[in-house]
Parts: C-alpha cells; sequence; structure tokens
C-alpha cells in the first residue's frame, strides 16, 4: 500500500471519507483514524498495528456538539468535565450509543470520546463525514509517535495516508476518566491531573485498573506499553547514576559521566513532551540503557511516572 504524505486536512479527510486509514496529530500524540462506521476500515486499524482486538479504541469528534452522536446519559460529572476540558487532552469513557460499532468498542457497552484542541486535528476532524475512532499511530507496543516522522518509521507502507502536523505539544497520551459509572474513575493519568479533575468534580478515585482478580477497566492497559528496546532503569530525584556502557540519561538534573546522549528537561511539562520521543531516538542510536528520573505523583509527575513503570515493565 502506498502511504500518501499531505498537509492538507481536506485532502485527508477526503481519503478517510472513502474508506481509508488515516494518522493525523493531535496535541498528545498522532492518532490513527479510521470512520467508526466503516468495520473494515477498523479492522485495517487493529490489523496495521498489529493490536489485539479486545482493545477497544478511542472515537474522535471534531465539535464538543457531536458527543450525542456516540453517548447517551452523560452525568453530571460528565457535563462538567466536557465544560471544562473540551477540547483538550482529555477521553472521557460514557454510555455508548447504538451507532457506535462493537468494532470500535471491542464489545463494551461504553466508548470513550474525545474532542482534541490541536488546530490541525480540528480541521481534519471537522471534514470527516461521521467522528473518527483512532488509537495511537504507532506500531502496538512501541511508544506512542509524536512526530509525523515517527509515524512514518512505523506505518509507512502499511496505511492509507498521513497527514503532516508539528511534533504534539503534550507527548503523552490522553488522561482517560471513567463517567459511566456512579463515580468518575481515573483509568489513565495524563496532562489534565487528578487534581485538576478533583477540582472540578470533588472526588475522583484513581484505583488500579488492573489489579489482580478484577478485570481491568481499560482493557489496553493490561498490555505492555511505551516500552523502547532500550532496557528501562528508574533512578530516585537527584540519585546519581553510575552509567553501564551504551547508556543514556533522560530527567530534570543533569548527571556526571560518560552517557551517550543526555536529555535534561527544565520541568515536567517539558519531561512529558519528550520522553517517548527521546526513547525512540535511543532506540535509533543503539543505545541499551536508558536511566530515567522517576518523578513523584504530585500533578503532570502521575502520567510520566505511570509511562515509565510501565516502560520498566514494572506496572
Ligand atoms: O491521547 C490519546 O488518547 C491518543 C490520541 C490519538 O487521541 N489515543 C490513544 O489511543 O492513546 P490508544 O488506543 O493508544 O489508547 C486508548 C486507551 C486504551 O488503553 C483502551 O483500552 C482505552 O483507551 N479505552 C478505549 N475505550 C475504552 C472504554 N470504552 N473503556 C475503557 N477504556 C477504553
Ligand atoms: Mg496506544
Amino acid at each position: 500500500m502506498q502511504t500518501l504524505i499531505t498537509d492538507s486536512p481536506e485532502e485527508a479527510a477526503a481519503i478517510l471519507n472513502s474508506g481509508g486509514i488515516v494518522a493525523f496529530p493531535t496535541e498528545t500524540v498522532y492518532g490513527l483514524g479510521a470512520a467508526i462506521t466503516n468495520t473494515e476500515a477498523i479492522r485495517q486499524v487493529f490489523q496495521a498495528k498489529g493490536r489485539p482486538t479486545d482493545n477497544p479504541l478511542i472515537v474522535h469528534i471534531g465539535r464538543v456538539e457531536q458527543l450525542g452522536e456516540v453517548a447517551r446519559q452523560i452525568n453530571p460529572a460528565a457535563e462538567k468535565l466536557i465544560e471544562r476540558f473540551f477540547p483538550g487532552p482529555l477521553t472521557l469513557v460514557l454510555k455508548k450509543s447504538p451507532l457506535v460499532p462493537e468494532a470500535v468498542t471491542a464489545g463494551l457497552e461504553t466508548v470513550g470520546v474525545r474532542c482534541p484542541a490541536n488546530v490541525v486535528a480540528r480541521e481534519f476532524l471537522s471534514r470527516c463525514s461521521t467522528p473518527v475512532a483512532a488509537p495511537s499511530a504507532n506500531l502496538s507496543g512501541l511508544p506512542s509517535a509524536t512526530s509525523w516522522e515517527t509515524v512514518m518509521k512505523d506505518l509507512e507502507g502499511r496505511i492509507d495516508c498521513i497527514l503532516r502536523g508539528e511534533p504534539s505539544s503534550i507527548g503523552l497520551e490522553s488522561t482517560i476518566v471513567d463517567c459511566s459509572g456512579q463515580k468518575p474513575i481515573l483509568l489513565r493519568a495524563g496532562a489534565i491531573t487528578l487534581e485538576q479533575l478533583q477540582a472540578v468534580v470533588g472526588e475522583v478515585s484513581a484505583e488500579k485498573s488492573d489489579s489482580e482478580g478484577t478485570p481491568p477497566k481499560s482493557p489496553g492497559l493490561k498490555y505492555p506499553h511505551y516500552a523502547p528496546l532500550a532496557s528501562i532503569i528508574l533512578c530516585r530525584p537527584r540519585e546519581a547514576a553510575t552509567p553501564r556502557p551504551r547508556s543514556a540519561f533522560i530527567g530534570m538534573q543533569r548527571q556526571a559521566g560518560e552517557w551517550e546522549a543526555q536529555k535534561i528537561c527544565k520541568n515536567l511539562e517539558e519531561y512529558g513532551r519528550e520522553l517517548f520521543s527521546f526513547f525512540r531516538h535511543c532506540d535509533s542510536e543503539g543505545i541499551r540503557f536508558i536511566y530515567c528520573e522517576l518523578p513523584s505523583s504530585e500533578g503532570l509527575g502521575r502520567a510520566i511516572r505511570d509511562r515509565l513503570l510501565r516502560a520498566a515493565g514494572e506496572e
């Protein structure tokens, strides 16, 4: 399959509308979209990524008003979160409307819905004739793609089109909150922090969705994720690490010693934005160990910590 690369949201949307699968930029990470009503295109999305079919896709909308097309029984907590954080880096899990096919939700009665804020994403989505189901645009198991070049590396020849945009400004996947039950539950930490959610709706539980014995609330969380080929070694803040040969470091405090690459980030925002692209860079350089400073779980630290623990195989 020939993958067309374009800067035109119109052209990309036309390809999606005629049954193609299209990668597009968002402020979190790049997504790989298909029309929710086209089950063959949805099947191709799973196939292109090598994604297990029991892992549901997030449905993306260009305008908040389209929510009614995909979700029903939106409760007051969800309404407040929509009012405050849509469009943006937040996915809400809601009761699904019958219009959303089972292939998208992997048979669940709920649907994850997101309205991205990125301008190119919105121009694209607003020209798509249906809401767009999209996982992150990377091969399953690898870190999410935060640039179109990374999408190309993983998926060229496997998808119809890449809509080229800027590198993702956040660099970590959206916060996922399950609002389908009585109390909101944080399923995946992201740039909208637990503290911000709590400030809007009061109590939000952050229980582990994949604790033993209970089925995971977010099916994708049971799969290994975000892992570079190199091994991850976690360090405490301000811990002096001694590098093995072929090692790199990412964190907020510079390390002494012989490192093949060091990425020093001035704050958590930069750390989140650079993390996956640094993983990808290290893999392309043949680096064997990536030492990573593990931030505390306050604010954006929770999301970075979560990705690091998963990459290290500790979650
Ligand atoms: O930032 C993002 O969320 C990006 C961009 C493209 O929007 N998308 C993304 O998709 O990260 P993906 O497929 O890589 O991760 C989606 C996660 C998976 O863990 C999946 O299991 C979960 O969302 N999910 C989707 N629908 C769900 C549902 N109805 N209930 C619970 N979890 C759901
Ligand atoms: Mg993903």
